[in-house]
């Protein structure tokens, strides 16, 4: 299941009118904080992009999809891998991998500071991690 389908439109695209690197970025980031707040059971601060590739490009009208997924949990941060397709042709069913990323996200408290990530069996959360 993706954590997010959305759409570029053209507001979205940079001066040659594809879509700009920095608002894929911020959908990354969002579609990776996800899984990051469910198995944190609270906040997260992104820490650190730790890589990113932009292997195609994207453009104004596909239909993204990003998978967000779980590579490493620390003592109070938590690694997530995201895989972003795009459907371009929607009805050839022309799907690509346009963009993968690792981020970091560090679970915080009310007061903006490092909290340790809880077990896994104090969840509550139905979500398989
Ligand atoms: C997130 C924040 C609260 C963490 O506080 P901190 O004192 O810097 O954190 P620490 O040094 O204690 O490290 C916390 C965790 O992050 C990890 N970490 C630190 N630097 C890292 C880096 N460069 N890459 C990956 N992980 C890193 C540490 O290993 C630690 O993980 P662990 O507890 O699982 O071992 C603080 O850095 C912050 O507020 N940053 C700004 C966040 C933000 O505004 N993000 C939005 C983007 S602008």
């Amino acid at each position: 299941m993706p954590q997010l389908r959305v759409m570029p439109m053209p507001a979205d695209a940079n001066v040659y009118g594809d879509v700009f690197g920095g608002w894929i970025m911020a959908q990354v980031d969002i579609a990776g904080s996800l899984p990051a707040v469910r198995r944190s059971n609270g906040r997260v601060a992104t820490i650190a992009v730790n890589s990113f590739l932009f292997k195609h490009p994207v453009f104004v009208g596909d239909l993204l999809s990003f998978y967000a997924e779980i590579v490493k949990v620390g003592n109070t941060s938590i690694t997530v891998n995201v895989e972003v397709y795009a459907e371009r042709n929607r009805l050839q069913a022309d799907t690509v991998k346009v963009t993968e990323a690792t981020l970091t996200y560090v679970a915080t408290g009310e007061d903006r500071k490092p909290r340790l990530i809880p077990p896994l069996d104090s969840l509550t959360s139905t979500y398989t991690f």
